[in-house]
This record gives structure tokens, C-alpha cells and sequence, in this order.
């Protein structure tokens, strides 16, 4: 498929995106989806006021490498002459595309009209892509939800706006701004997106299964973006174009591939953040990754305390040959699904 100018996934689609996630999709993350198989992957949200003063946080969050591509960085804000400016500055990292969040319902954020907030007030929300569109020499995507709140359900109205500004694709994060992760994501609001919109559309909203993305592509979209269901899980991309190619369900990952994504992940992340801030970060995600794993309840007392990656990687090592899965590589667990 494309997006403006830009090939994404195969030729006719659909697009498994990786979701941008705040302290999730940083670099070494998206990499190591990428390998997995998602088509496209967004950065985490850069804050345009932030990134326009500089601010050392944003800044890094423009990092992006050759092998993830293609890559959109995602800015929120919605003061034009700051969203123009962020844009441009993001453009000079080299994405392949410009994402506005417009879907974002944390009350700091949305209360003051920026993310969700612009659904309260689609003056603004055309102002600000149009605004963006005009500057950035990269195409514009946007990603929102379906309205503020069930009374105010405005995302057919969003769809066709957005399409005549020039944005190059839409992503719909079914839930409204007030439902926050409450209840059900509304798949069927997609096929009635389509409808209002030649776009290219990208549903989002409760992927946890390579079955789910499937199904939510037979409810109508060109592509579908995952979260948390990649969160200790990138396998889902591979499982999901392996059962969309082939028919068929892929095994789980088995341990060896599991520890093998630990210890890769541990290193990229030690890499690119340092030791001591991935060590710590990393702590929180043995559970997701390994939690039914034989013996990891006694193995992860010791893991909490462990402070060197060499350290961390060496017992990672010695568990999973005490399973009797040595690790040699990550890449071992493929459903034909790495770069294309
Ligand atoms: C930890 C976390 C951080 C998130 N950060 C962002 C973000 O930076 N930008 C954004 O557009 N959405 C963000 N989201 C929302 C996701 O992109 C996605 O729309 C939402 O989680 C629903 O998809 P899912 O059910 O596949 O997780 C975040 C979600 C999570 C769980």
C-alpha cells in the first residue's frame, strides 16, 4: 500500500503498524518489531512546544534508524504556528511520515485542546492539519478516536475533513476521548469510515491476537495499528502475516526465542539509553515476556536486583539453558516475517 508517496507493507496491503506508545515505542522497541514484521512503526508523542524550545527529551524522541523504516514521528499540540514549527524541525530527523495525535484522552492533555481535545472543536482540528500539511515535505497522517464522548461521535465528519486538507491516512482508535480504555473498542464503526473516506484507514483498538487482526481487517480497514498486544509480545506482527498469508496459526514462541528477545531487547536498550536506566526499565517486563515460563517465579527475585546488562543477559542465558533451550539468536522464531 502507500501512504502519499510512501510504500508500506506489501503492494496490496494491509498494513500492520506498530501503535506509538509513550515509554514504550522508543528505538530499540520499534527495531525489534520491525524485525518482527510490522510495516510501519511511529514514535512515541513529541510535544510540539517541547520540541520547538529544544527540550532534550523531545529531541531524542526524533531518533529514528534506517532499518525501522518507514517511520512516522508523532507531535501533539494545537497552537498552528507550533505544530508548524515542530513539524518542521521533526522533518530534519527524516521520517518517512509526520503523524498527528489527535486521540490522546489523558485529562492534562486533552483538557487544554491538544490530542482528543480537538475532537471538542473540528474548527481547530482542520486548522491544525491543515497547518501542518502546508509545511511538512513529508506526508501527514492522523490518528484519533471516535469522538469526545457517545453524544459526540464525530469521526465520519473527521474522516472526510481530514481527507481534504491533504492528510495521507487515517488511524481510528475505536473508543471515544471519555471512554478512555473502558468497554469494547467499536470495530464497527470502521466499515462506516471507509465509506466517508478514500484514505487509507488503520483501525486501532484492542489487537491482542493475530485471530483479532484479522478479524478487525474483514470489519473494514486497509491496515491495523497494535499497542498493547505488541507490548512482551512482538511476535504478534509474524503471527498475524503468517496466518493472513498461510491460513494458519503460528506456535507461540517458544523459550529459547522468548529469552533470546529479552536479552536482545536489554542490550539495545542498555545501548541506546545506558546501563543503569535500562536494567532498571527492563525490570518491569520479565513478567510480560517470561512470567509462565517454568521457574521464572524463583528466577525473578534475582533479576530485580541485578544491575549490569552483562550481568542480567548471563542469567538470562544460564535460565534458558537450564530449560534446555540455549539461546543462539533472536531471529530463530520467524513466520517468514522479517524486513521485506
Ligand atoms: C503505554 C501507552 C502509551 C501510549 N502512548 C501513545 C502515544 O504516545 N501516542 C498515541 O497516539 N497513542 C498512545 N497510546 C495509545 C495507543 O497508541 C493505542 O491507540 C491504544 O493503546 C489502543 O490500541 P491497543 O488496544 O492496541 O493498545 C498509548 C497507549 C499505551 C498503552
Amino acid at each position: 500500500m502507500r501512504i502519499g508517496a510512501v510504500d508500506v507493507g506489501p503492494p496490496k496491503g494491509p498494513i500492520l503498524a506498530l501503535a506509538p506508545m509513550d515509554d514504550v515505542t522508543d528505538l530499540p522497541f520499534r527495531r525489534i518489531c520491525k524485525a518482527q514484521g510490522a510495516d510501519l512503526v511511529f514514535t512515541e508523542f513529541v510535544q510540539s512546544d517541547q520540541l520547538v524550545h529544544g527540550a532534550k527529551r523531545a529531541e531524542k524522541r526524533l531518533d529514528i534508524a534506517d532499518d525501522e523504516r518507514p517511520v512516522g514521528i508523532q507531535l501533539y499540540g494545537s497552537a498552528e504556528p507550533r505544530m508548524q514549527q515542530a513539524a518542521l524541525r521533526a522533518a530534519e530527523a527524516g521520517p518517512d511520515l509526520i503523524d498527528i495525535n489527535c486521540g490522546c484522552w489523558v485529562k492534562k492533555i486533552a483538557g487544554r485542546g491538544d490530542g482528543a481535545g480537538l475532537l471538542r472543536d473540528l474548527a481547530k482540528f482542520e486548522s491544525v492539519v491543515r497547518a501542518v500539511v502546508e509545511v511538512s515535505p513529508v506526508p501527514v497522517t492522523i490518528k484519533t478516536r471516535l469522538g469526545w464522548d457517545d453524544d459526540n461521535v464525530v469521526i465520519l465528519e473527521v474522516a472526510r475533513m481530514v481527507e481534504q486538507c491533504g492528510a495521507a491516512a487515517l488511524t481510528v482508535h475505536c473508543r471515544t476521548r471519555k471512554q478512555g480504555y473502558t468497554g469494547d473498542a467499536d470495530w464497527s464503526w470502521l466499515a462506516r469510515i471507509r465509506e466517508a473516506t478514500s484514505l487509507p484507514l488503520i483501525g486501532n483498538g484492542d489487537v491482542r491476537t493475530a485471530e483479532d487482526a484479522q478479524r478487525m481487517l474483514e470489519s473494514g480497514c486497509d491496515g491495523v495499528m497494535i499497542g498493547r498486544g505488541a507490548i512482551h509480545n512482538p511476535w504478534i506482527f509474524a503471527q498475524t502475516r503468517h496466518l493472513l498469508d498461510a491460513g494458519e496459526r503460528l506456535p507461540p514462541p517458544d523459550a529459547a526465542t522468548r529469552i533470546g528477545m529479552c536479552i536482545a531487547l536489554l542490550r539495545e536498550t542498555a545501548a541506546y539509553r545506558g546501563e543503569a536506566r535500562a536494567v532498571r526499565e527492563f525490570r518491569k517486563h520479565y513478567r510480560g515476556y517470561l512470567g509462565d515460563l517454568p521457574g521464572f517465579d524463583a528466577l525473578r527475585p534475582e533479576l530485580m536486583t541485578i544491575e549490569h546488562e552483562a550481568e542480567a543477559r548471563g542469567r538470562l542465558a544460564a535460565y534458558a539453558a537450564s530449560l534446555g533451550a540455549p539461546v543462539d539468536t533472536v531471529s530463530s522464531y520467524s513466520g517468514g516475517s522479517t524486513a521485506r
